[in-house]
């Protein structure tokens, strides 16, 4: 099949999905889900399914690791063999060492780093089903799971794509809007404050689109944002009544 003979959005701006332009895909967040780590979250994002862990901080191993001003902050994304349609080859690879020091990055803006001479913080990201947009999707486990550790940080962070199809800026790519539109735009900002921690771009975009995909994509962050929000206050409830 040809890019051009796929119709991802139709002429009233509806798109194989039945979303708006502007629309999000469905997404749930529950957080400390996992019991042996220190902050956990469970993230179901459209068809993606990620799960994120956090451990520390804690003394940095190996000792030439150690900053003595600050910690550093490990985040490891990963997709399950049986994540995508052809099984991914197990282990790191290029796209995802990629995404890991993008999303490592994003995490040391918010991290109060500078509270944990000497330390390491890690953050897991496992990616058990994925459909477009995981690093998003990632990013935003691990903000809530970096909460729910109780790590200092300035903001929780959250992240949300926009991109380009058929001619188009649309909100938060679907799977074969990912694979068949004509651009895609991380985005990972710091909500409170506004500040963009990760920016990235895939394809091609006029500099007035790039200026709308920036608007819908903060727009989305934000939304998410709240989610993230109202997930660990469901925890802290659930502790609170002691369920
Ligand atoms: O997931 P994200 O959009 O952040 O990153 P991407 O590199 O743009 O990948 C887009 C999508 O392609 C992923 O979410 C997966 O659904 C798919 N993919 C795949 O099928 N096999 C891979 N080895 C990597 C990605």
């Amino acid at each position: 099949m040809k890019t051009e003979d796929v119709k991802l959005i139709d002429a009233k701006g509806i798109r194989l999905d039945g979303r708006k332009i502007d629309e999000l895909r469905p997404i749930k967040i529950e957080s400390g889900v996992l019991h042996r780590a220190d902050g956990s979250c469970y993230l179901e994002w459209g068809g993606n399914k990620v799960f994120a862990a956090v451990y520390g901080p804690r003394e940095a191993i190996p000792r030439h690791t150690q900053n003595p001003l600050r910690a550093i902050v490990n985040a490891k994304y990963n997709m399950a063999a049986f994540s995508v349609e052809d099984r991914k080859r197990p282990g790191p690879d290029r796209r995802s060492r990629e995404i890991s020091k993008v999303i490592s990055e994003a995490l040391e803006k918010v991290i109060l780093t500078e509270q944990f001479p000497r330390s390491m913080i890690d953050v897991a990201i496992e990616v058990l089903d994925a459909e477009a947009g995981t690093r998003c999707a990632g990013l935003t486990a691990a903000g809530v799971a970096l909460a729910d550790a109780g790590i200092p940080m300035i903001d929780i962070p959250v992240g949300c794509a926009a991109g380009k199809i058929g001619g188009k800026v649309v909100l938060d790519l679907g799977k074969e809007e990912d694979n068949f539109g004509d651009a895609d735009v991380p985005l990972g900002i710091s909500p409170r404050t506004g500040e963009i921690i990760l920016l990235q771009m895939d394809g091609h975009l006029t500099f007035d689109e790039f200026n709308t995909a920036l608007d819908y994509a903060i727009e989305g962050c934000n939304k998410v944002s709240k989610l993230q929000k109202e997930a660990l206050l469901r925890k802290y409830d659930t502790i609170k009544e002691g369920k």
